[in-house]
């Protein structure tokens, strides 16, 4: 028994932030942001505005997509390092909002790796037996923990969602491999340090920014391209196939010259890989699973092929997923 991605949907709010409105925010320039990010503009969600808000409306697509009706999901899991409270989780949110009566409901946060531990995890409890289908999502509002007084940070993040649909399947297509990795001890590389239980909510936690991210951008740059390489190679290996049978690689849309870097390591030619930061920034978890969606709207892949998903983030955790669509 293996599972299958069956339908894809996504969502971004309206509101756009581009370069030249960072511009006017901190000291920082299109042509600063544009050679060393690849983003040109980002997606902002309006304040207040759930997490399970975003989602809602990308899980509608998804099911759409796969002819599903809510009360058939048996599972959500919600890959998100932003959720709509600290409690209860944003999936229990979007159950209620879905009408998803019967399923169980949880997030998970890898921070940018969330949506493959999402999608590792509904694959492992339908592979065990828990469900047949599940809803599985990366969403976030990450413009409600990034500092915009800070430069270095600012210039990346953006707000969306992207939602699968993830069904039984036994023709021997779907996911091939899942592998998850984290290392604890690189926590502070990037972290938000205020509002836990470590820094609980004060004024003076407020005024001290410390409920911002805090990213050692250089740090993390090098670490997300060795890892990303590593654990793409892993997949590859352990499933026989080399990069030339892939037809479209899907990594975490961090930073162009980190997607640059990964692919020219692995030898994936640049069609071949897709990105679309430029319209988004990093959206940290809703990444890949917004990119899936996009790739699916483009005609990138189709059914039988290869698509290998490679993330990186916060933890620090990374992963990748091969699957045949
Ligand atoms: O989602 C997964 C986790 N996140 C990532 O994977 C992000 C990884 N890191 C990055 O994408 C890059 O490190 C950044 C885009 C964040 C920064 O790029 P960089 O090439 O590593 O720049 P840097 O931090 O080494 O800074 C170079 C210079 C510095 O000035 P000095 O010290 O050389 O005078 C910075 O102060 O650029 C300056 N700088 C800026 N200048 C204009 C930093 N941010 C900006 C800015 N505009 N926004």
């Amino acid at each position: 028994m293996a599972t299958k991605i069956v339908g894809l949907g996504m969502y971004a709010p309206p509101k756009k932030l581009t370069n030249h409105d960072l511009e006017k925010l901190v000291e920082t320039n299109d042509t600063w942001i544009t050679e060393r990010t690849g983003i040109k503009s980002r997606r902002i969600a309006e304040l207040g505005t759930a997490n399970s808000d975003l989602g809602l409306l990308a899980a509608q697509k998804a099911l759409a997509d796969a002819g599903v009706r809510a009360d058939e999901i048996d599972l959500i899991v919600v890959g998100t390092c932003t959720p709509d409270m600290p409690l209860p989780s944003t999936a229990c949110f979007l159950q209620m909002k879905l009408g998803a009566r019967n399923a169980f409901a949880m997030d998970v946060n890898a921070a940018c790796s969330g949506f493959l531990y999402a999608l590792s995890t509904a694959d492992a409890l339908i592979r065990a037996g828990r469900g047949r289908k599940a809803l599985v999502l990366g969403s976030e509002i990450l413009s409600s923990v990034t500092d915009y007084t800070d430069r270095a940070t600012c210039i990346l993040f953006g707000d969306g969602a992207g939602a699968a649909v993830l069904a039984e399947c036994s023709d021997g297509d779907g996911i091939l491999s899942c592998h998850l990795h984290s290392d604890g001890n690189l926590w502070e590389l990037i972290h938000c340090p205020g509002g836990g239980t470590v820094n609980p909510l004060t004024p003076d936690l407020i005024s001290r920014r410390m409920i911002y991210i805090r990213m050692m951008g250089n740090e993390t740059f090098k670490h997300a391209v060795t890892k990303m390489g590593e654990v793409a190679l892993k997949a590859l290996s352990q499933n026989g196939y080399k990069i030339d049978d892939v037809a479209l690689f899907i990594p975490h849309q961090a930073n162009l010259r980190i997607v640059g870097s990964v692919g020219k390591r692995l030898g994936v030619p640049p069609e071949r890989v897709f990105v679309n930061l430029e319209r988004y920034g990093n959206t940290s978890a809703a990444s890949i699973p917004i990119a899936l969606a996009e790739a699916k709207a483009q005609g990138r892949f189709r059914s039988g092929d290869l698509v290998l998903l490679v993330a990186f983030g916060a933890g620090l955790t990374w992963g990748s997923v091969l699957m045949r669509m």
